[in-house]
């Protein structure tokens, strides 16, 4: 950026190039450029501090009288105003030194100030005792993440996503993207649904996950695979479930659980180690339960294995494995997949797993943390009649399943392998990590309660012509 704008600036006055206000505390005595906000604005006599912050940290600057033109813009300088301020670095007076910032010694003597834009009062302010208030904090959300804690959400997500990213393509892994507008996967929510305009009367489905397009993954030979996965999933909204949330996904070919346990148990302790180093994990390596002994013992799949409560930077990891393959669905008087219907029964034997499905075992783990579920996985059945005897089981019927699967039975013909993977929910994760209470603490752009966007003001009505070309009336409202 800075090597353009001088090059542009040949021949005519060269511009200071930008520092960031990290690097000033390694610069005293010079001149340098800082661009930001002005945070905070202190006036002492004669004498104005401002406070200015940009990505990296926050500058202490000083305006004196001595120079009239500058000192008058200086002083109608408010909060949030985006300004750029040339002046020279210099050691502040000892007693005004503060050791808990980076830039805690030094300070700047203003002798250029550039106010880039103005600014409004805020909505509410970015350091206050109290949170204020979620729909405000929705409503004005590029304010919000402005707040110091949100900003620290962002950037460790960020990180996390980046250390994960790093460690499977060290690990041998190729990162795939797979479709949004596709066909509906079973995973237990229900599908937002997209009309199609060129197919009157046919709908896309977004993916709940991208569960089957991974295992054709592994039919078309990638043998590792992973995405950070946008998943949606048109379900209640709680403090730990989003409509629209990313999973870590990661699909093997040619594994036993037993090695996507230790892959996946690995880079997490190393995940903790490089990014949060203040967190200590209870028990190395986790702790295994059955899915019957976590419920007899916690009567939670999920438990919360802690040992102090109270301490902020512990995490107790543990798996449970061994789930039920199927379990009775008394609304619909059906036996359903506990996880979902592409995991591989314990029991191979077709005959014996229909005459009691409730007592066949799943080769499916989840992985809880802290009494969140942060992830869940399986071995698939990659036997096309194993698969076909679960749809059964299910109660789907020959030719539903030749349409709703039939795709993934046909591909399975091709010589697939064994396989097996794991989804970590990456919002749950980076909660836990931040000590949050909700996920939408650390999701950038994320819905209300009730599944709103107050920002965008999503969902909203659209234009007749937009219904019309893609065949929607919308019916009356029922009068009650
Ligand atoms: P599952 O449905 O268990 O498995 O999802 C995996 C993980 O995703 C997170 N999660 C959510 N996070 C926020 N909001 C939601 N609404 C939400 N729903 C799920 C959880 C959960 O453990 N395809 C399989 C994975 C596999 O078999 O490989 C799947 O999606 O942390």
């Amino acid at each position: 950026m800075e090597i353009i704008e001088q090059k542009i600036d040949q021949g005519k006055k060269i511009k200071m190039p930008r520092t960031l206000i990290k690097e000033s505390a390694e610069r005293i005595g010079e001149k340098i450029k800082v661009n930001g906000w002005v945070s905070a604005r202190r006036d002492h006599g004669k004498i104005i501090f401002i406070d200015v912050k940009d990505i990296s940290g926050v500058l202490q600057i000083v305006f004196i009288p001595k120079d009239k033109e500058l000192y008058k813009t200086a002083e109608s300088l408010g909060s949030e105003f985006a300004v750029s301020i040339e002046g020279q670095i210099n050691q502040r007076p000892e007693k005004m030194v503060n050791d808990k910032i980076l830039t805690g010694k030094v300070e700047m003597l203003a002798e250029k100030l550039e106010i880039l834009n103005k600014s409004e009062i805020l909505p509410f302010e970015l350091d206050a005792d109290k949170e204020p208030n979620e729909e405000i904090r929705m409503e004005y959300r590029y304010i919000d993440l402005r707040r110091e804690k949100m900003k620290e959400n962002m950037l460790l997500r960020g990180r996390t996503i980046k250390f994960m990213r790093q460690y499977f393509w060290d690990k041998g892994f190729t990162e795939i993207e797979t479709p949004l507008l596709t066909k509906s996967t079973p995973e237990g929510a229900r599908d937002y649904i997209v009309p199609a305009r060129l197919e009157r009367g046919k709908f896309y489905a977004l993916p709940q996950s991208p569960q089957q397009y991974k295992q054709l993954l592994m039919v078309a030979q990638f043998e590792k695979y992973f995405q950070v996965a946008r998943c949606l999933r048109d379900e209640d909204t709680r403090g730990d479930r989003q409509p629209e949330f990313t999973q870590f996904d990661v699909e093997m070919s040619f594994v036993e659980q037993e090695d996507i346990i230790n892959l996946t148990e690995s880079m997490l302790i190393e995940l903790v180690k490089k990014e949060t180093p203040e967190k200590h994990i209870t028990n190395v390596p986790f702790p295994r339960l059955t899915y019957k002994e976590a419920m007899e013992k916690y009567n939670s799949d999920k438990p919360d294995l802690r040992e102090d409560k109270k301490d902020k930077n512990e995490l107790a990891f543990c798996w449970i494995v061994d789930f039920p393959m199927f379990e009775w669905k008394e609304t619909e008087n059906r036996w359903d997949a506990t996880h979902h219907p592409f995991t591989m029964p314990q029991e191979q034997d077709i005959e014996k797993m229909k005459k009691d499905p409730g007592k066949v075992p799943a080769f499916q783990y989840d992985i809880a943390l802290n009494g969140y579920e942060i992830g869940g996985g399986s071995i698939r059945s990659h036997k096309p009649e194993i698969l076909e005897a679960v749809f059964e089981i299910m109660g789907h019927t020959k030719e539903n399943i030749q349409q709703k699967f039939g795709h993934l039975l046909r591909a399975f013909k091709f010589g697939v392998p064994p396989h097996g993977g794991i989804a970590l929910g990456l919002d749950r994760l980076i909660m836990i990590l931040r000590n949050e209470k909700s996920i939408r603490d650390v999701i950038a752009f994320p819905k209300t309660g009730d599944g709103r966007d107050l920002l965008m003001n999503a969902p909203s009505e659209v234009d007749e012509e937009q219904l019309k070309e893609l065949n929607i009336k919308i019916a009356k409202k029922d009068k009650k």
